[in-house]
């Protein structure tokens, strides 16, 4: 288990943001369990932050020096504002005071971390910290709202006795819960590493259909969800079989890629590699027509063209077929669809899942901006065969590789038992 532990939180940068409040003092402690734990620190403080805890202590703890100012150029020279902003896995400012969530509610960016903040994708998590009667206020109550819907994830405040005297809700939560949010419990590492000994067999990218040698129709598919998946799953302890169309992205280390180019090819390679495969996700944006008869040399225009016809005919549903030759005794494969919609998303997709028998289908909106296709980021309505959880379930906008742990985590906690494997 200590393995798993730091594999999960070695290496993980986390970029600890201050800001002036007394609980300051207690960042410090936090920034020593998140170095115990493995983890990468940097620290940046706002200009109030230094009145309660010096820079120094952060950087003697962290071994990093500690950024204080946007036009530093001395700092700006090293690892410039937007490279951390880049660098980052994780932003947790502990404490955030009410001024500091007031700001970036706004979206300022009028100091280093509020900057850094709007420059990064990097999870976001904020504690914090200030007077119960602050905290109550409908203007820090909005903003808290406002942060949550641009994606921050707030943690607490706890509730009790105050530095000035009040008692209420405003203490920043002690470093140890902050750091038991951030990082995976041994608990839940153990039910993570459900995936050992599994094959998982994952389709992803598009594919290219030629019309003649130097032409083909193809879609928008990066690839990045279903490499997302596939280092979800072999993070976890699986063996996992990459089937990708053509895409530009390096392959997720301990994942098995097979190349393939057109849907026939990835279904003939989805079908071969049935019989060892305890969950196939079928992720690819597979081109459901190809050219009837693609040219053998290639199209030329002529001056007395009206246009060009093309007959397409209908490519191998490659997961129907998958799901068809299910194993009737062990249910195995558990077969993970995705459903790509612009419009009516849950109709579709329930009508995807039982028209082709999935156990699990994962319905995402491909036409909100920033998601979806070559993003960074999506969010996705779950939906099971079994109509567990009727309504589905609703994973907000998000980094790929963070909805592909939910996807996986969701698939592997109802994969059906082992025992015959
Ligand atoms: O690759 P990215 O840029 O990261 O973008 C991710 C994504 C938008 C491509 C991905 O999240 C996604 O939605 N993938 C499925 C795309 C798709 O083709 O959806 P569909 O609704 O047309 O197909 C439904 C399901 O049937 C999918 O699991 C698909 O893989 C499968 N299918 C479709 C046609 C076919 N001939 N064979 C199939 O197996």
């Amino acid at each position: 288990m200590a393995t798993l532990t730091s594999n999960r939180s070695a290496g993980r940068r986390i970029l600890l943001g201050i800001s002036a409040g007394i609980a300051a003092y207690k960042s410090a402690q936090l920034a020593r369990l998140l170095k115990q734990a493995g983890c990468e620190v940097r620290v940046v403080m706002t200009e109030g932050a230094q009145a309660f805890i010096t820079p120094l202590t952060l950087q003697a703890l962290t071994g990093e020096p500690v950024r204080t100012s946007l036009l530093d150029p001395e700092a700006e020279a090293g690892m410039g504002h937007i490279e951390l902003a880049r660098w980052a896995d994780t932003i947790v400012i502990a404490p955030a005071t009410a001024d500091l969530m007031a700001r970036m509610a706004q979206g300022m960016a009028d100091d280093l971390l509020t900057t850094l903040c709007l420059a990064s994708e990097a999870e976001k998590v904020l504690a914090p910290a200030m007077n119960q009667a602050m905290w109550r206020h409908p203007a820090t109550q909005r903003n808290a709202t406002r942060l949550a819907q641009d994606g921050w994830r707030l943690l607490g405040p706890d509730s009790g006795d105050q530095a000035c005297g009040d008692v209420g809700p405003g203490r920043m939560l002690e470093p140890e819960a902050i750091v038991a949010e951030l990082l995976p419990s041994p608990a839940a590492l153990a039910q993570e590493a459900t995936a050992q000994g599994l094959h998982v067999v994952i389709t992803a990218g598009p594919t290219r259909e030629p019309l003649d040698p130097v032409r083909y129709l193809s879609n928008h598919s990066s690839g990045k969800m279903g490499f997302a998946l596939a280092d979800a799953a072999v993070q976890r302890g699986a063996r996992v079989t990459l089937i990708c169309g053509p895409v530009a992205l390096a392959t997720p280390a301990g994942v098995e890629r097979l190349d393939v180019e057109t849907a026939r090819q990835m279904h003939e390679a989805s079908l071969r590699l049935l019989d060892d495969c305890d969950l196939f996700i079928g992720c690819a944006a597979v081109a459901d027509y190809r050219a009837e008869a693609p040219a053998e040399h290639k199209l030329k225009k002529r001056d007395d063209d009206e246009g060009l016809t093309l007959r397409l005919v209908k490519n191998p549903d490659i997961i129907a077929e998958v799901a068809s030759r299910r194993d009737a005794a062990t249910g195995r494969p558990f077969v993970v669809g995705f459903a790509a919609e612009t419009r009516d998303l849950e109709a579709y997709a329930r009508d995807k899942l039982a028209r082709k028998r999935l156990d699990m289908i994962v319905a995402n909106d491909v036409s909100s901006a920033g998601l979806g296709f070559g993003s960074d980021d999506n969010a996705a309505l779950l939906l099971w065969r079994d109509g567990d959880g009727e309504g589905g379930e609703s994973l907000p906008p998000q980094p790929k590789r963070r909805l592909a742990d939910a996807v996986i985590e969701r698939a592997l906690s109802r994969l059906p038992s082992r025992h015959t494997h």
